[in-house]
């Protein structure tokens, strides 16, 4: 028998496993749960010969290519300068191994490239695939695609969950058994859209929450992708996950190099909550705080939904000390401050005030917001321009178009073509001098509508290249991503950002399965969710100030609404919101979720660490069980916990007369259950009417 060199990585819950045959291409042998390969008999020595096959049949190598032999997809696909196919064999590898990485290049001395795979573990277990491409040939070349990554999946997935959605409906939760051919998803609007990043996750037979084998995908970019997920010979899966590249896009010069995003994967048996958790850590390691690390989220109140356009100096001041009397931290202004911009059909491209609206410029703004002990913050959009603004008139070059062609507005408005370096010049000098005429601290950058004609890779790379430049030249500012909402919440774009706006739906019983989207990709601490007026703007329903306060308190807490247009006894009850939210904000950010479901439609998830979490339990609609069912806390098992009722929104059981002593002692004393008890048996509820959640406070008994 000979002996197998193999090349591993190993993560706490996973196991990659390549074969390297002497001189050959490393072929994939393993993903999945933790193994350990020792003894393993190369592949050769494992399958017969097959009917209607290759006489030496070509496995799935580090870097899978057409032509020879390989049926499956491919790493990448090139053509030389003249447009004719380049194919690509690579015949020398090299392979380098360090204990958290793993690099295997291939050369092809013919075609004059070298490409490689590199595969990392990340702080908090997932893996971070990326693919870098050199062009070693005398010529330039063009690049058709280029993966980031080609993976075979652990064996037993069962269920794919993906999520849909549009704008003030994003990321609604589907889910399907994985077809026996296929899956795929593939997204053309030029940003991921509303239906959240290009992501997923996969199942195991019979996993859950909690248990059983789950991987969760997300590529980290903000751009088109496609990601799929194919049958291969041996009736396994391969996944591949690509930002896509427009027809000639990508030309390499000689000498020229090309690194594809990210791809994140985390393979957990803790179930879904397992691989999430890996996500968020994944997506952590990106985040670049100022200070180098995270700083408490500053509760906000954005203008938006409290004056829309309509407002001038002095609103915004009355705004700002209402919202400073209710213990906000950061005001940001929102749309309608710049020139011409009284509706959203002329002004964008013209990032000046408004002369009539705030003749002394935003300086004095910033300064009273400051001086009432808030942050500034400011929305812009500045890859948009409407045809009616002086930008528009002076550059009509310097929008997405295709010559001759009509140009479709969305929400009358162009899309700046950031593939220019005269655009990203001109938009980085027009940002850079916003931020120097005033104090602020913090930009909300928007993007509101979807890229026709196409941008391609490039427009995404020219969005990334300002943000950096913008954050190197202004290392204190923070930045949140927006599109219509949540339409560009990515693991890419947050590399240069610190929050997502969520939705502009801030109903908050739609906000309930938004935002359970949202934890599947990145992490509570960049959600920002508000509490919005009642009845809401964006579905006509009605709900306690409680309700909308409970669950905004899931992520990065926030206000969206005038406070001086509420009753003095909500007013005061909103502002008890913000300080409860204050002493909590420290569990509820930076560590894990975990989430699941009881029975009879209600929904839990919980945030915090192995000794502190809050529990929220929530119910949408009127449930069909005379009493309420306890229900099971997986993540308490093993230790015992003090359990005490913090907050109660909506209508419940503790506030009624006769019922629920144990729950009303449970706000002042906390009662103590075992590990297994909550795990199996389940905590005790009292009943909740609909649009109601609880929050308990578990802490671990030392
Ligand atoms: C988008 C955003 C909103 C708001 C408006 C302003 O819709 O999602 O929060 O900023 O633009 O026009």
């Amino acid at each position: 028998m000979s002996a197998t060199r193999l090349a591993c990585l190993h993560g706490a819950d996973w196991s990659l496993v390549l074969e390297c045959p002497d001189g050959g291409a490393p072929i994939w042998r393993y993903l999945g749960p933790r193994v350990d390969p020792a003894g393993l008999p190369p592949l050769t020595e494992l399958r017969a010969p097959a009917t209607f096959s290759l006489d030496e049949p070509v496995a799935m190598t580090a870097l899978p290519v057409a032509g020879l032999g390989w049926f499956g997809p491919s790493a990448l696909v090139l053509r030389a300068n003249d447009g004719a196919a380049l194919p690509v064999a690579f015949g020398e590898w090299t392979i380098s191994e360090t204990a958290d990485a793993l690099a295997i290049t291939g050369h092809d001395r013919q075609a004059g490239i070298t490409a490689t795979l590199e595969l990392r573990r990340l702080p908090g277990d997932a893996i971070e695939a990326v693919t870098k491409l050199e062009n070693r040939s005398g010529a330039p070349m063009l690049v058709d695609s280029l993966a980031s990554a080609l993976l075979p999946l652990p064996a037993g997935l069962a269920t794919t969950i993906a999520w849909r959605g549009r704008h003030n409906a994003e990321l609604v939760e589907t889910r399907e058994a994985l077809p026996a051919h296929g899956w795929h998803r593939e997204t053309r609007l030029g940003i991921p859209g509303h239906s959240g990043p290009a992501g997923t996750y996969l199942l195991g037979q019979g996993a859950g929450w909690h248990a059983g084998l789950a991987v969760a995908v997300q590529l980290a970019w903000s751009g088109d992708a496609r990601l799929a997920i194919e049958r291969d010979e041996d009736g396994g899966h391969v996944l591949s996950a690509a930002a896509l590249l427009q027809p000639g896009e990508l030309r390499l010069a000689a000498g020229d190099a090309h690194e594809t995003p990210p791809l994140l994967l985390a393979i957990s048996g803790q179930g879904r909550g397992g691989a999430m958790a890996a996500m968020h850590d994944a997506v952590r390691v990106r985040i670049d705080w100022p200070g180098g690390a995270m700083r408490p989220r500053p509760v906000h109140l954005n203008s938006w939904e409290a004056c829309y356009f309509t407002h001038d100096e002095q609103r915004i001041r009355q705004l700002a000390e209402a919202a400073a009397r209710i213990g906000i931290e950061r005001f940001i202004l929102d749309d309608g401050w710049f020139r011409g911009r009284n509706d959203d059909r002329a002004g964008l491209g013209d990032w000046v005030p408004d002369p009539a609206k705030y003749p002394n410029g935003l300086a004095p703004i910033a300064d009273h917001v400051h001086a009432l002990g808030m942050e500034f913050g400011l929305w812009v959009e500045p890859e948009m321009v409407n045809p009616d603004s002086d930008l528009y008139r002076a550059h009509p070059d310097w929008v997405l178009h295709l010559p001759g062609q009509p140009r479709p507005t969305a929400r009358h408005q162009l899309v700046l073509d950031l593939r220019r370096a005269d655009v990203r010049d001109h938009l980085f000098a027009v940002l850079d001098g916003l931020l120097r005429s005033a104090r602020i601290d913090y930009l909300k950058w928007d993007h509101n509508r979807a890229l026709a004609p196409a941008g391609g890779a490039a427009q995404v790379a020219g969005t990334y290249g300002l943000l950096a430049r913008l954050r190197a030249a202004h290392p204190q500012l923070e930045i949140e991503s927006c599109a219509g909402g949540g339409g560009r919440s990515d693991a890419g774009i947050a590399r240069f950002t610190h929050r997502f706006w969520t939705s502009d739906n801030v109903d908050a019983l739609a906000r309930i399965g938004i935002q359970r989207g949202f934890l599947a990709f990145l992490p509570p601490e960049l959600m920002g969710a508000h509490v919005g007026a009642s009845p809401s703007h964006a579905t006509g329903r009605h709900q306690s100030l409680d309700f909308r306060a409970a669950i905004a308190a899931q992520g990065h807490f926030g206000v969206e609404l005038d406070p001086d247009a509420m009753a003095p006894e909500e007013q005061a009850a909103l502002a008890g919101w913000i300080a409860w939210w204050k002493r909590w904000r420290a569990v509820i950010h930076g560590g894990q979720v975990q989430m699941g479901e009881g029975g009879d439609g209600l929904v839990w998830q919980a945030q915090g660490n192995g000794r502190e979490w809050l529990l929220w339990v929530i119910r949408a609609e009127h449930g069909s069980s005379r009493f309420a069912q306890p229900i099971p806390l997986p993540f308490a098992a093993g230790r015992d916990w003090q359990v005490r009722l913090e907050r109660h929104a909506g209508q419940s059981g503790v506030l009624t007369p006769r019922a629920g002593a144990a729950f009303k002692a449970m706000r002042t004393e906390p009662r103590r259950f075992t590990g297994s008890w909550l795990a199996g048996a389940g905590l005790p509820l009292p009943a909740l009417a609909a649009q109601a959640a609880l929050i308990f406070h578990l802490e671990a008994v030392p």
